[in-house]
């Protein structure tokens, strides 16, 4: 029988997931339905209908994370860090009775896609923009012992969000590096200031805005990543840190594959290979 599967949020119609899955599916000989289900009322009683009506697992998006994080019964490690679920499964307790797993594989994506791309992390002076939920996402990894940064700048508009989220992580990751960490508002870059990679979390691309960095942040830096992406595998920002001399500078594509490819293995038991899904999904939006 075929995996029951869905991505729930609003707006929906122009998820890429549905391909992505039905992808994987194809490159494991797996049978599965996919749909897009948009949320207009409660996330609960979207994915209550969906769950009695034999669904296995959902992807959750932009705006019902947090809401998908307090329907699970269970939360992995890094659902509880990130404090958001983009993964659910529907598994059986003992006593018979329905239980969801919450997962969120956010952060795996991003880091696997930085890993792929052989971004310069080690000993790395990194630093992101935007301190929302894409970036609580996306620090644990680059926080890790694994990633061994030497500094990790977090630059955001409203410098408390900075500050608050790198404190909170502090408090509770525990594979933490000894990178430097500190929080600042735009107008605390200065021109002078070297970094290797630089990331931008914020949402200023959907509206082809860019953040204000000086221009000399991407004179000097080696790696720039988006976490938005685009048809043609560039946005504003990536356009602009290659216009300076960026010589490596990628959009948020690899990382939607890699969030997907760990989601997948929650519910069909095996983690597809992230670049074969990658090289299709360019052919098709190209
Ligand atoms: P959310 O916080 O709702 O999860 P997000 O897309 O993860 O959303 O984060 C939005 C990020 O983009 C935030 O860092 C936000 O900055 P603020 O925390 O100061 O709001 C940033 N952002 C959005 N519009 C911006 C703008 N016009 N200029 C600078 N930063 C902006």
């Amino acid at each position: 029988m075929a995996l029951k599967l869905a991505v729930f949020g609003n707006p929906i119609a122009h998820s890429m997931s549905p391909l992505i899955h039905q992808h994987f599916a194809k490159l494991h000989g797996h049978e599965i339905s996919y749909e897009r289900l948009l949320v207009e009322g409660s996330f609960k009683e979207a994915a209550d209908a969906f769950f009695s009506s034999g669904g296995l697992g959902c992807n959750i998006t932009v705006p019902c994370k947090i809401e998908a994080y307090e329907f699970a019964h269970e939360l992995t490690d890094r659902a509880r860090i990130a404090k958001a679920v983009n993964t659910l499964k529907r598994i059986q307790s003992e006593d018979g009775k329905e239980r969801y797993i919450g997962d969120n594989t956010d952060g795996f994506g991003f880091y696997s896609d930085l890993l792929r791309l052989n971004a310069p992390l080690q000993q790395a002076k990194v630093l992101v923009i935007g301190a929302g939920g894409a970036a609580r996402g996306i620090l644990p990894s680059l926080m890790s012992k694994e990633a061994a940064l030497s500094e990790l700048t977090l630059v955001n508009r409203t410098v408390s969000k900075a500050s608050q989220l790198l404190q909170g992580l502090d408090e509770v990751l525990l594979d933490r590096s000894e990178a430097k960490c500190r929080a600042c508002t735009f107008d605390d870059l200065l021109p002078d200031d070297h970094y290797d990679v630089i990331i931008n979390s914020t949402s200023l691309s959907v509206s082809k805005e860019l953040p204000k960095i000086p221009d000399s942040i991407y004179t000097h830096a080696a790696f720039a990543y988006d976490l938005y992406y685009t048809k043609t595998g560039s946005t504003v920002f990536t356009d602009k840190a290659s216009s300076l001399g960026v010589k490596a500078c990628f959009d948020g594509l690899g990382m939607l594959v890699g969030q997907a490819t760990l989601s997948y293995e929650l519910w069909a038991g095996v983690r597809p290979d992230i670049g074969a899904t990658l090289d299709y999904l360019r052919s098709e939006l190209g």
